[in-house]
């Protein structure tokens, strides 16, 4: 019963009052969100992790996002997911095993020219790989800028583990698309479009399974019908889907767009299902759809549900910490000096 599992996790997170903060991603569902202390995207939410000083940060979005949050955290302090099932199936696209070993690949072929980039949708491990090579994260809110600095540091820059945000970034900072190397993680194998001279970024061959459903058929179906609609997406969504959007941006960008848009405006956006229903849900005066008209839900976001919250707040307030995030001390210390230069 809904309304009793809401009863019971708001009389333990009052119980465990200052103790306790939550952190709630901007793709959760209402019922999960609605007991954030903190919502925001995945910058907002690093940024917010590393100001807390409550014994518990309950950390609802995904499994890289908690590691984030215990790396830059104090080491009192105790990370919980509350359903562990809740990963990102775009981190998991580059393990670490894979990633030493295209490493040392690419050393050969481009020396030391090489700084890596890692989207914070990444696991502990290969943010560490990246702090150790001197590189840095980045977040769909500031690629851009980290990719500008990451070129005035080396002639290229490996980006990982999403392609589809590389290329997106890179194409916009005027790189063009024969410029772009692919690091294929299944073949390990490198696919070059030009001379390997020529290569200014190396993209991991990545992609977030939940954006790939944006397609272009579905704004050639949109500009047909409703030529006035304006398409805002992800670009987590492939650089076709983002070349014939009218914008792309973050998940903070999206909303931002949308508040400072005129009643009566119409838009079709492709991101997260539970994004894009709280927008169209708290702007009734605009016409919001999503570009996908079934919907994306993220599954793995979606298993962070209102049962699993209420078991954690229940366990905590009882003096056990179930689903405890942590990562060792090494890889904390090289992944914060790679997430400390994003910051
Ligand atoms: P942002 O929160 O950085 O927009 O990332 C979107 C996403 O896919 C989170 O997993
Ligand atoms: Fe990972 Fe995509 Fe889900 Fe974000 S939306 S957590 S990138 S699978």
């Amino acid at each position: 019963n809904m309304d009793e599992l809401y009863e019971r996790a708001r009389a333990a997170k009052t119980k465990l009052g200052s103790r306790l903060f939550i952190l709630g991603h901007h793709y959760q569902k209402d019922e999960v969100i609605q007991f954030a202390d903190a919502t925001g995207d995945s910058l907002q939410l690093a940024q917010v992790a590393a100001q807390q000083s409550a014994d518990y940060l309950v950390f609802c979005g995904v499994h890289f996002m908690a590691e984030t949050a215990d790396i830059l955290s104090t080491e009192k302090q105790a990370v919980v997911l509350p359903d562990m099932r809740a990963g990102c199936s775009m981190a998991d696209m580059a393990d670490i095993d894979q990633t030493e070993r295209a490493w040392s690949e690419l050393q050969r072929v481009f020396g030391e020219t090489i700084i890596p980039l890692t989207y914070v949708n990444s696991t502990a491990a290969i943010k560490a790989f990246v702090g150790r090579y001197g590189g840095a994260t980045v977040t769909s809110s500031n690629a851009e800028k980290m990719v500008r600095w990451a070129l005035t540091q080396k002639e290229r820059l490996l980006f990982l583990p999403d392609q589809h945000l590389g290329r997106n970034t890179t194409v916009k900072l005027g790189i063009k698309l024969e410029e772009m190397a692919i690091w294929d993680p299944i073949r390990n194998q490198l696919e070059l479009n030009c001379p390997a001279d020529d290569v200014k970024v190396i993209l991991w061959k990545g992609h977030c399974s939940v954006h790939m459903n944006f397609l272009p058929k579905h704004i050639e179906n949109l500009r047909m019908k409703e030529p006035d609609r304006r398409i805002l997406v992800h670009p987590e969504c492939t650089y076709e889907v983002v070349h014939a959007s009218d914008d792309a941006g973050s998940t903070k960008y999206i909303i931002d767009t949308i508040a400072a848009s005129t009643p009566g405006s119409k838009w079709a956006i492709g991101t997260e299902m539970n994004l894009v229903n709280r927008l169209i849900k708290d702007y009734p005066d605009r016409d919001i759809v999503s570009l996908n008209p079934y919907m994306c839900p993220c599954l793995t976001m979606n298993r962070i549900d209102l049962p699993h919250l209420t078991w954690v707040l229940e366990s905590l307030v009882e003096g056990r910490v179930p689903n405890q995030i942590t990562v060792d001390t090494k890889r904390t210390k090289e992944a914060k000096m790679a997430l400390e230069k994003m910051l």
